[in-house]
């Protein structure tokens, strides 16, 4: 990952990826299950976001959740403890450089962290390496292409586009849920399987208007404003229109859709 990591390890972007987590995690986890006893990589954990939802749901399996970044292990560890939860081992680990020897996990899990990679193809490989034959990666990405919404606004699709362009800056890919598909069939894992998993919002889901329209999507466009300006993306009224369209989706009239991506593949 790239020095400059477009959301930051703010506190404010820990909060942001616990919200995202909380809101999602049926969506996105409620198959999120491992055989029992399994040993599950997960890579790129950050705070411990979606670890405090996996693990528990496999209470027989261990997990050993990596991160590059030491302050957000140590979030995530105290997190973890907090919870009482007891099958996580954290380790600090670059995923493109793993002490691990061959085929020594069953299972892997990756959760929005390939859409920071400028070599996602080679983590894949990296990834699979250890992991044993018969084994699975599950992989889950947004696409911020897939973001359409009422009211309508070009303003706001284009404070969107200024996350899209900075994640391209950076080295990254936001639209890489489309993606999933072909990286896990180019890293030769077989019986690719991607599933759309589709957030649709409107107030009668008040909790998904908090949880996902604004403290998770728009806080995110709203969290990149400096470096869209700075970039000249966009000039800052134009962008502060943008991000006031997106809470306008929240409204009592407004939607929001929104579609995360959720691959598996086999070793
Ligand atoms: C958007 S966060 C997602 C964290 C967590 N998976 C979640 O969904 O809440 C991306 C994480 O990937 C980590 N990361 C990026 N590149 C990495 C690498 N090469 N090896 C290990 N972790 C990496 C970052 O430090 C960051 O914590």
């Amino acid at each position: 990952m790239q020095s400059d990591y477009v959301h930051g390890y703010s506190e404010r972007e820990s909060v942001r990826l616990a919200d995202q987590a909380n809101c999602l995690s049926d969506l996105l986890h409620h198959d999120s299950i491992f055989p029992e006893n399994s040993l599950v990589l997960e890579a790129g954990c950050g705070v411990g976001a979606q670890t405090k939802i996996v693990a528990p749901k496999n209470p027989k399996s261990k997990f050993i959740s990596i991160d590059i970044s030491e302050e957000s292990l140590q979030e995530a560890k105290s997190l973890i403890q907090s919870l009482k939860i007891r099958n996580v081992e954290f380790q600090s680990g670059d995923i493109f450089k793993m002490n691990f020897a061959d085929e020594y996990f069953d299972h892997i899990l990756v959760c929005f962290v390939l859409e920071h990679l400028s070599k996602p193809l080679d983590a894949l490989q990296s990834l699979k390496r250890v992991l044993k034959k018969g084994g699975t990666i599950t992989l889950i990405e947004g696409d911020h292409g897939s973001a359409y919404f009422y009211p309508d606004s070009s303003y706001a699709r284009r404070a969107i586009d200024c996350q899209v362009q900075l994640q391209k800056l950076n080295g990254g890919n936001a639209l890489i849920g489309r993606e999933l598909y072909p990286i896990l069939v180019n890293a030769s894992f077989s019986q690719c399987s991607v599933s759309p998993r589709m957030v649709y919002v409107d107030s009668s889901r008040p909790e998904l208007v908090e949880g996902f329209t604004r403290n998770t999507f728009t806080a995110m466009i709203e969290g990149v404003k400096e470096k869209a300006i700075d970039n000249s993306l966009m000039s800052e009224s134009d962008f502060n229109k943008g991000v006031k369209d997106l809470y306008r989706t929240s409204e009592s009239d407004g939607v929001f859709c929104y579609t995360f991506f959720k691959g598996v593949g086999y070793k």
